[in-house]
């Protein structure tokens, strides 16, 4: 019973691992993501989960319909969304409920575009779009 309970526990941290951690198309949108800022910033070394969360969680003035990432994809992202005016739901958008986040670039940049200007009233930035994923990728 043990032993099985430590098969299963070990095939588990693998899959989820495998998929949070080692997904190619994933990697290169970070990777290049990583080249932008260094190309900023010289000195620039690792994106952080931490400002992820911050950014995601943070409350702006722009657009007071949608003052928060959160407005649409609520507070935890491991849960379904909902857009706030449309009442579509979102799939979760953490990497570990929904493997298929982040792996396409075009729709990554797509989205980060519309949805950036729209709750900051700006574009994100390289490091903003990588600790965003980066944090994604925590949870
Ligand atoms: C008005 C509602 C709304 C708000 C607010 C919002 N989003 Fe989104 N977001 C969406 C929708 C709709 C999608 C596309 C559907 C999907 O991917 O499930 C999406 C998808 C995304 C994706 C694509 C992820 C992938 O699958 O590759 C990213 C990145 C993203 N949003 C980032 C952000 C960030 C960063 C913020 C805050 C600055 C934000 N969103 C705020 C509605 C919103």
């Amino acid at each position: 019973m043990l032993l099985r309970g430590i098969v299963v526990f070990t095939v588990g941290v693998c899959l989820f691992g495998g998929i949070a951690a080692a997904e190619p198309a994933r990697d290169a949108i970070l990777a290049d993501y990583l080249n932008q800022a260094r190309q900023a910033d010289p000195g620039f070394t690792a994106f952080s989960a931490e400002r992820g969360e911050a950014l995601f969680k943070a409350r702006h003035a722009h657009n007071p319909d949608v003052p928060s990432c959160t407005t649409c994809h609520t507070e935890d992202p491991t849960r379904q969304g909902r857009h706030y005016k449309t009442g579509r739901a979102i799939e979760p958008v953490a990497v570990s409920r929904n493997p298929e986040r982040f792996t396409d670039a075009t729709e990554v940049e797509k989205r980060f575009s519309r949805d950036c200007k729209n709750v900051l009233g700006r574009l994100c930035t390289a490091v903003e779009k990588g600790d965003y994923v980066t944090f994604m990728m925590s949870r």
